[in-house]
């Protein structure tokens, strides 16, 4: 069910800076409590306008058979973001996850490079002419860099890397920008805001931005933790990679309430919420929210879920173990950061 416009949402307060997105699936768009008082729809009406497909734009969904589209999600989400009058940011076209079987072979030998090319190429023209209207941004490679087991120059030994070599991150977006001039063009990763892999990412996408690849902006995922990134973090990331004169989006944001090495074991999980760390995630949500209005290059922050009732950290890194990232609770209520984002 679509409901009415609402005003005086997040959205509304950071519209001369960014836009506000979240990432949503067709059943938690249709999900309704008994009163539909509280649901995904009214928070999204409410406070977002930029929504992205969390799965179903993959090439492992979309494209599962050579000669086959899977669109009916897909479409429905872009008829909602229309008829909703938000826009759509496009999650992704070249990543080695969520690939499908038929990608990377031919028969039973491996394709060869010039027909994956081609391949892409394909996929690329039909998702385009499809979408044109409604996406505003595509993730175009997502998660190239791999600083733990790349290669010497730290790319990821993707089966798109091995095969294609670096050109076809290239060819994804020359062939992308052709196919879809007015859309701004994303390389998008995680762990992207201080360290090793930032400075990879920064060389990489340096080097592109010299060979005149399209590129427009960066995505930083923005998978935090309760307790990362601080301000002085965040602020060096953001200087660094404004630097380059490119766009910058938070694309996936959520703030896990476990530190990465903890709760690995089941008698470690939290059973209830910890309200201390609710307090640690307000602190960081308060902070991208309100840094990221200093720099004019960010133009969306979009989280990886609505509310804490479905996000993929219930699920990773370990299975089962319940975490509480979002901006809104499980019973779609905001978390006090909302009102306080509200106020600003
Ligand atoms: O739909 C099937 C269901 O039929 C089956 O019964 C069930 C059994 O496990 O799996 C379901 O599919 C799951 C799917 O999410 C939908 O819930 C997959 O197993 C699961 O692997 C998949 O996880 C997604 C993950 O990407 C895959 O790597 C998460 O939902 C999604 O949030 C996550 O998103 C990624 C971004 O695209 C890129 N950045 C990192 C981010 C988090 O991993």
């Amino acid at each position: 069910m679509i409901t009415t416009e609402y005003a005086n949402g997040l959205k509304d307060v950071f519209s001369k800076s960014f836009k506000v997105g979240a990432a949503v699936s067709k059943p938690v768009l249709e999900q309704q409590d008994a009163n539909s008082v509280f649901c995904a729809d009214k928070l999204i009406k409410t406070h977002f306008n930029s929504i992205t497909a969390e799965n179903t734009m993959k090439f492992g969904w979309i494209h599962p058979e050579e000669n086959r589209y899977n669109w009916n999600e897909p479409d429905f989400l872009a008829d909602y973001a229309k008829k909703s009058g938000i826009t759509m940011r496009g999650h992704t076209i070249v990543w080695h996850n969520q690939t499908p079987s038929w990608l990377f072979a031919d028969g039973d030998a491996p394709v060869t490079k010039a027909k994956l090319f081609k391949r892409l190429e394909d996929h690329i023209i039909a998702l385009t002419s499809r979408y044109n209207d409604i996406i505003s941004s595509w993730d175009v490679v997502n998660e190239p860099i791999d600083t733990d087991k790349g290669d010497e120059n730290n790319m990821r030994l993707s089966e798109w890397y091995k095969i294609g070599g670096k050109e076809i991150f290239e060819f994804a977006f020359k062939c992308m920008r052709e196919a879809s001039p007015n859309t701004k063009l994303f390389l998008n990763d995680y762990n992207i805001e201080c360290g090793a892999k930032m400075e990879a990412n920064l060389r990489y996408l340096s080097s592109m931005l010299d060979a005149g690849i399209p590129i427009d902006g960066v995505g930083l995922q923005g998978h935090f933790y309760f307790d990362f990134p601080d301000e002085k973090t965040l602020r060096n990331a953001l200087e660094r990679y404004s630097a380059l004169g490119i766009e910058i989006e938070f694309t996936e944001v959520d703030i896990s309430l476990y530190r990465w090495n903890e709760g690995r074991d089941k008698s470690d999980f939290f059973t209830v919420r910890p309200e201390d760390r609710v307090l640690d995630q307000a602190k960081r949500y308060f902070e991208i929210f309100t840094i990221a209005r200093d720099y004019p290059s960010v133009k969306n922050i979009t989280t990886w879920g609505i509310a804490d009732n479905h996000t993929w950290l219930d699920n990773f890194p370990v299975k089962e173990r319940k975490n509480w990232p979002l901006l809104f609770d499980e019973q779609y209520n905001p978390k006090p950061v909302v009102d306080q984002l509200l106020k600003r």
